[in-house]
């Protein structure tokens, strides 16, 4: 598949959509006022020379006839308060555009962060979970965060400058030639050399601006996991050691910041050096000219100011290709995201009878091994490991070849050990990972005799409910969370649904019932009241198919019993899939199917399979009450 965003600046153009009027007049606002700061000391030569002076006026034939018009240089000379004012008008010029400037700055800079942003997350959460498990949360929040805001630093602080930059080098040049060809070729002799030492600088400080930034990318995925596990970091007094890696990793990032700075003070001390060189050599030359006549003083002052006025410009000129470089890195991080694929359905997909029989076919699954711990690299880095050797990617194989067909409206029942690739196999119906033959798997699943691939996924996960392994609470209240599909809250609905879950008597004894804030910020329910919560949330879709999860792990038998008998009443007519390591939970189903490594050992009713040896026999002598 074709990338996206080939190039930085496709990407670039893409995202300024939007921003890039406020850029242009950011930028025109910025010409006016490096025009305006042109104008002051040509008046200050003018001044000094003609009107206090007795020299020859050095100024545009438009402005002489104008002059003449009020009194000429006799009438300016007893009126020096006129110059003051036209000073002030031109400096008031120059406050109002950089009013506009500051203006238009903020608000392109503003509106291109807010797109990006936008973009991303728009992009991300369409992104497949295979991508998700690939790339750690935290790096993702970064190139999100620090390195949206790179782009946008870059852009509003040096891009729309660089027109000024540009205008005020041309322009100072083209007037120190015109003031005086032989000091401004020592004035200008040196430019190329700073520009040169920049270039070759920026050079060298790119390589270390991306391995700054990676190591911040693993530093947030760091934190983020830490605090993500908090508890488990707590239970295990693993404190210290959190402490130690973190700051081993931080001291590191630190260190990396350090040097990295220590190139740039030597950078920007040495090119004082190289600058100050460069004005002292017009001083003294320009000295030497005024003394030998070849310049008037006006002329000479002039002159120094434009000086001063290159000096800045082409020095910045070195900071914007530096920064360049710091953003361009962080555009390649961003662009590995956009230039992921979304999750696209096949062009004829459509809807089936999701009231069918669902059939897996020879289904075998691997899942990739990521090798490559720090997958926080650039775009490059990745891409060039992907070139260079596409056949050493590794899977590890969790399905084998399994079949097994779950009739219209029956429920079932799947038994397995840890790690038997139970929840793979559901994360396979609801498409959340794939049959993708390029990576080692093979089979199809059918819902009511239509391939999977074929139905759009939209309706698919629409109509099968899954209650997952791990429920997931956002932040909001209990209702919020139980109609969280729904388009608005049914009261009636939610608290049906939550009684068939038998979570309605442990919300009643909340002060607040329904209206319990939980999630990050709100009160933390145990696992079972967690595990209540997301079956009332799909009860409240009733999907024609319903998957548990070891939904009913963390409740107790009796509750397990009680939540069985409610949805058998509730699910008539619907098929469902009961996963379970408690042999009670699944007993009563159609059909159990056993599990063992990706492999399925064992089929039929429970009375079938406790009548043969094997596993489930097995299993169920352990577990039966002594
Ligand atoms: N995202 C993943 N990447 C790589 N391997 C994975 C991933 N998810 C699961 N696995 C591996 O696949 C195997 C099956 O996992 P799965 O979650 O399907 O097991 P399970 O039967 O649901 O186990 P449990 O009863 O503990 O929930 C495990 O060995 C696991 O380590
Ligand atoms: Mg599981």
């Amino acid at each position: 598949m074709e990338k996206r965003f080939k190039k930085r600046s496709s990407l670039l153009m893409f995202f300024l959509k939007g921003s890039k009027r406020f850029f242009i007049a950011c930028m025109i606002s910025g010409a006016l006022m490096a025009l305006l700061d042109l104008v002051n000391p040509r008046i200050i030569a003018y001044t000094v020379d003609a009107v206090i002076g007795e020299e020859e006026a050095n100024i545009p034939s438009f402005l002489t006839g104008l002059i003449a018009s009020i009194g000429g240089e006799d009438f300016l000379k007893t009126h020096l308060y006129v110059i003051a004012l036209v000073i002030l008008g031109v400096a008031l010029l120059s406050v109002i555009s950089r009013y506009f400037f500051r203006l238009f700055n903020a608000k392109g800079g503003e509106k291109l962060v807010c797109n990006m942003r936008d973009t991303l997350y728009d992009h991300i959460i369409h992104l497949p979970v295979k991508w998700h498990n690939e790339n750690q949360t935290g790096d993702i929040i970064q190139r999100c965060t620090s390195d949206v805001d790179t782009v946008r630093r870059f852009l509003s602080d040096q891009m729309t400058n660089l027109v000024r930059v540009i205008i005020l080098i041309v322009l100072s040049i083209a007037f120190m030639l015109n003031i005086n060809v032989k000091l401004a070729m020592i004035a200008i002799s040196l430019v190329p050399v700073i520009i040169g030492y920049s270039l070759i600088f920026h050079r060298k400080i790119g390589a270390s601006f991306q391995k700054v930034d990676d190591m911040e990318g693993r530093l947030s995925a760091m934190v983020q996991e830490n605090l993500s596990g908090v508890r488990v970091v707590r239970a295990f007094g693993k404190e210290s050691y959190e402490r130690e890696r973190f700051g081993k990793a931080n001291e590191k990032y630190c260190g990396m910041w350090i040097r990295l700075m220590q190139l740039l003070s030597f950078f920007w001390a040495s090119g004082d050096v190289v600058s100050g060189t460069q004005v002292m050599l017009v001083v003294a030359f320009g000295a030497a000219f005024c003394v030998r006549g070849e310049l008037t003083t006006g002329e000479l002052i002039a002159f120094i100011s434009y000086n001063a006025m290159l000096t800045w410009p082409v020095r910045s000129l070195g900071r914007v290709i530096s920064e360049m470089s710091k953003a361009g890195i962080s555009i390649d991080r961003i662009r590995y995201i956009m230039n992921s694929e979304e999750e696209v359905d096949r062009e004829d997909a459509g809807e089936a009878d999701m009231r069918g029989e669902i059939a897996f076919n020879n289904v075998s699954f691997s899942y990739p091994i990521n090798e490559n711990e720090d997958n926080s690299g650039s775009d490059k880095k990745k891409e060039e490991a992907k070139e260079t050797k596409p056949e050493e990617k590794k899977y590890t194989q969790v399905l084998d070849n399994v079949s097994f067909t779950i009739p219209a409206g029956s429920t079932i029942g799947i038994l397995g050990g840890t790690g038997s690739g139970k929840s793979t196999l559901i994360q396979l119906l609801d498409r959340l990972l794939e049959i993708d033959e390029e990576n080692k798997c093979s089979g199809s699943i059918t819902i009511g005799g239509k391939d999977i691939r074929d139905i759009k996924r939209s309706f698919l996960r629409k109509n099968i409910g899954i209650v997952l392994q791990e429920p997931y609470l956002f932040s909001g209240t209990l209702a919020e969370n139980i109609a969280i599909t729904a388009d608005s809250i049914d009261m009636d609905n939610v608290k049906a649904a939550s009684k068939v879950a038998a979570l309605d008597e442990a919300i009643e004894k909340f002060t607040k019932g329904y209206e319990t804030y939980v999630g990050e910020r709100g009160v933390t329910l145990s696992g079972g009241q967690k595990q209540r919560t997301a079956i009332a949330q799909m009860l409240l879709r009733e999907p024609p198919i319903m998957v548990f999860d070891d939904s009913l792990s963390a409740v107790d038998a009796e509750t397990d019993v009680k939540i069985r008998s409610a949805l058998k009443e509730k699910s008539k007519g619907t098929t469902t899939i009961l996963i379970a390591h408690r042999i009670s939970t699944l007993m009563h189903a159609d059909k159990i199917i056993v599990l063992d490594h990706g492999k399925i050992v064992q089929e039929g009713t429970h009375d079938e399979l406790i009548g043969q040896e094997g596993l489930y026999k097995k299993i169920f002598m352990l577990q039966r009450p002594a």
